[in-house]
């Protein structure tokens, strides 16, 4: 690296940090840089005296905890920048000199807190520069137990729309102190203690008036009488806000509310209000939203009509314990002209028991789209209420104590809009398939069923199948769904019981019935079917065993094949010459070594049919007999057979192989025949299946030998 390009590098590297130093930012300040468009500069340290000098992008000072007397030119450094907010936080101020805020003229924002030794009688002495740019005032924890009627009376050239007087600890207030700021638009009393306030005086530019955190005991009255003295006019026409929350009110009557045609939005939650009156906001008639929640256990009382307000749109009664179960309200009047309202809250109550009341209560209500009914000792979900709700979008009924609803339909029917639905923290165990409407499932966007009971048993099947295809979001899911039964899955996440391999039946018990059934009928056909095919196999089997296992014991051979030319002699019928030649002379002669006598191959010509007949019988050790329904018709066989018995009545029954080749129709059965088959075990051909087992029983009994028969027999 060359010395150039060495220089050129540091001179890169160092160009932010040379930029920064330009900026002159006292040591004990930390102004923000000349790039952010933070254009801040904050002072610490009770060393430090005196308000430095700021560099020129500063608009916002705040000075911290330092100490500071500030006399006729204490803020001149701040001429030199633009100042357009300035806070003064517990700066052990106790002098301000009345004329050091005259010349900054960009002032826009005043914050002066936690200056306790700081007097409101030195504060209402000072000169501002009469500017519309001073817009907000605010004077915050600074111990100022009352304000002067004078307090503002050098505002009265300023705009100033916002005044903030929070965390004093005025106690009365008389609103003819804020009479010089006719531009005021926010009035900020909170956390004073302030018990009573006279509003005559205080400008009607006024839209939101906040009182929160006070210890007032009724509502301020709003009301003037008219100067001619027929009748009353507003104080605060514009009035849009009212915040009263945590101040003592105890009663809402019908004229606490009055004179304020413009109202959107009550607020007087916290407050141990004990009984609400009939027709409460009869003079608002552009009310649309009213928070009368955390009561506490106060509320014992609701008028009838109490909420009459055909603009009201939200009404949160969170947290009031109030006994809907009891006869302290009518639910046939306490809703019934709130027809607009779109929001309900009443979380933390307690609700009718019985579904007749409830729906007294609900019924009125078509328009809701939210509502919420948490904590409020459901112990049933009640049918045909919600589905009345066609609009409703949310519904949250966490924190109850029902198990169950099995009827969907009634419950949830109808509710094609509803989006969120909150079902925590219930005693839910087993989710059905028809617990929810299918279409209203499947249209919700949340459903929660965090912390409730699961039973992790087969069925819960429909649910754990349902949660696997689901484009709802579950909400919390996997880890807040728990399974509590049976024992042993106590605790087991549910979708680790939904993916293991569930060994359950069909979750239709009928399913299970219709399934097992047919499965039985099934295989009962199937043996059927078996039992049928294998019919000759078996036969076949009982054949062998016989002709293997039925020797006679202590007998001798009578003859042996080698004293005859022949080892069999084969009686069948034209009909069946095809198989015998084919398949029969084939396995038996070349296969297996054993002459066979076939009058069609070993008859001499010339000789009569039935003397080669007896001759050849003759020379055969034993006979075989194919059968068949040809076999049957044919007379000429028939008679054979009458020479073959013969056979059979001088060597026994292992004289004879009788084939069946094919069943025999009974129509066909002669008595020739019936006598054979009764004499003599026959066989059955079986082609393929059981062809092994045919043969091996033919072979067997042309080679059994033949056993002396006792003369009894003959
Ligand atoms: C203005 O600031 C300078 C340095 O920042 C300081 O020395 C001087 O005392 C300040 N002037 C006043 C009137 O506070
Ligand atoms: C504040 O400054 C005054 C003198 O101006 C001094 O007497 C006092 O001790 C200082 N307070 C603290 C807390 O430094
Ligand atoms: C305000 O500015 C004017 C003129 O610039 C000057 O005469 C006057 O002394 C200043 N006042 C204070 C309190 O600094
Ligand atoms: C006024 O300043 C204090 C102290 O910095 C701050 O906590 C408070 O939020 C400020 N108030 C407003 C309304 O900005
Ligand atoms: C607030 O003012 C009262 C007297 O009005 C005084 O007794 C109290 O000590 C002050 N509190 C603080 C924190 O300065
Ligand atoms: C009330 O508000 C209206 C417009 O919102 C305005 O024209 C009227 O001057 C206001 N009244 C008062 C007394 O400020
Ligand atoms: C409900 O309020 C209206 C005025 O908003 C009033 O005219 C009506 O009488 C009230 N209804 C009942 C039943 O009090
Ligand atoms: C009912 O509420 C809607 C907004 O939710 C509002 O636009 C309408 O004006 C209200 N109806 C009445 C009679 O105030
Ligand atoms: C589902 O059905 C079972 C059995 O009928 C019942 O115990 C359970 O409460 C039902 N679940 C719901 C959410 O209704
Ligand atoms: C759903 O709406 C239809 C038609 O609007 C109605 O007939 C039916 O009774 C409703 N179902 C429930 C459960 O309310």
């Amino acid at each position: 690296m060359n010395l150039l390009t060495r220089c050129v590098f540091m001179f890169v590297l160092l160009t932010p940090s040379m930029l920064a130093k330009t900026i002159d930012c006292h040591k004990q300040c930390k102004c923000s840089s000349m790039q952010s468009n933070k254009h801040e500069a904050i002072c610490r340290g009770r060393d430090l005296h005196y308000i430095p000098l700021f560099p020129e992008n500063i608009y916002n000072v705040r000075m911290i905890r330092t100490n500071l007397t500030i006399d006729k030119n204490g803020f001149d450094n701040l001429t030199y920048i633009i100042l357009k907010k300035f806070e003064l936080y517990d700066n052990l101020i106790s002098y301000i000199h009345p004329n050091a805020f005259t010349n900054l003229t960009f002032l826009a924002t005043l914050n002066i807190s936690n200056e306790n030794r700081l007097n409101v009688d030195v504060l209402k002495k000072l000169v501002f520069f009469p500017s519309k740019k001073l817009e907000h005032l605010i004077f915050e924890h600074s111990n100022w137990s009352y304000l002067p009627l004078d307090m503002f009376s050098k505002f009265s050239r300023n705009k100033v729309t916002n005044l903030r007087i929070m965390g004093n600890a005025l106690s009365s207030i008389k609103c003819q102190t804020f009479s010089d700021l006719n531009s005021l638009f926010f009035l900020i009393l909170s956390e004073n203690f302030i018990q009573d306030i006279d509003m005559t005086g205080i400008p009607s530019t006024v839209i939101r008036l906040v009182l929160n955190d006070n210890m007032l005991s009724t509502i301020p009255n709003m009301c003037v009488n008219r100067h001619d003295g027929k009748g009353i006019k507003s104080l605060l026409r514009n009035l849009s806000v009212l915040d009263l929350n945590g101040n003592s009110i105890s009663r809402i009557q019908e004229k606490s509310l009055s004179c304020l045609p413009k109202l959107k939005k009550l607020l007087i939650n916290g407050n141990p209000i004990s009984r609400i009156h009939s027709n409460i906001f009869m003079n608002n008639p552009m009310l649309c939203l009213v928070q009368l929640s955390k009561i506490g256990y106060s509320l014992k009382k609701i008028d009838d009509f109490a909420f009459n307000s055909s603009s009201l749109s939200s009404l949160m009664m969170q947290e009031t314990n109030f006994h809907f179960d009891q006869g302290n309200y009518n639910p046939k009047t306490i809703f019934s002209l709130s027809q607009n309202l779109t929001s309900l809250y009443l979380d933390h109550s307690y609700l009718p028991r019985t579904e007749i009341k409830l729906q007294q209560m609900f019924l009125p209500l078509k328009k809701l789209k939210v509502l919420s009914l948490s904590s409020t000792s459901l112990t049933f979900l009640p049918k045909n209420i919600f589905p009345n709700f066609q609009s409703l979008e949310v519904l949250s009924l966490t924190a109850n104590r029902f198990a169950g609803w099995n009827d969907g339909h009634s419950v949830f029917g109808n509710m094609t809009f509803l989006r969120k639905l909150y079902l925590s923290n219930n005693l839910i165990k087993i989710i059905n398939a028809t617990s929810f409407p299918l279409d209203v499932l499947n249209s919700l966007e949340e459903l929660d069923l965090t912390v409730n009971p699961f039973a992790c048993t087969c069925d819960q099947l429909w649910f754990t199948k349902w949660i696997k295809t689901k484009k709802v979001k579950l909400i919390r899911y996997p880890e807040y769904y728990r399974c509590r039964q049976p024992p042993e899955l106590d605790n087991v996440e549910l979708k680790k019981y939904a993916e293991s391999e569930m060994q359950c039946p069909p979750w239709n018990p009928l399913y299970s019935m219709a399934i097992v059934l047919s499965c039985s009928g099934l295989s009962l056909v199937t043996f059927i079917t078996i039992g049928l095919k294998c019919q000759t196999n078996i036969k076949n089997y009982i054949y062998l065993w016989r002709v293997k296992y039925n020797r006679k014991k202590g007998y001798f051979p009578l003859t042996n094949a080698d004293d005859f030319e022949y080892h069999a002699f084969v009686v069948y019928c034209d009909a069946d010459r095809n198989w015998v030649h084919r398949t029969f002379l084939p396995k038996i002669e070349q296969d297996e070594g054993i002459k066979l006598c076939i009058h069609h191959r070993d008859f001499e010509v010339g000789e009569s049919i039935t003397a080669n007949i007896n001759k050849y019988l003759e020379k055969s050790w034993k006979v075989v007999v194919i059968l068949s329904n040809e076999f049957a018709k044919s007379e000429w066989c028939q008679w054979e057979v009458d020479v073959v018995q013969e056979r059979r009545r001088r060597y026994g029954k292992d004289v004879f192989l009788l084939i069946m080749l094919k069943t025999i129709d009974s129509k066909h059965m002669t008595n020739q025949l019936r006598a054979l088959l009764d004499s003599a075990p026959s066989l059955r051909y079986q082609s393929w299946v059981g062809e092994d087992l045919f043969w091996v029983a033919a072979i067997e009994t042309l080679r059994k030998p033949l056993e002396q028969v006792t003369t009894a027999l003959l």
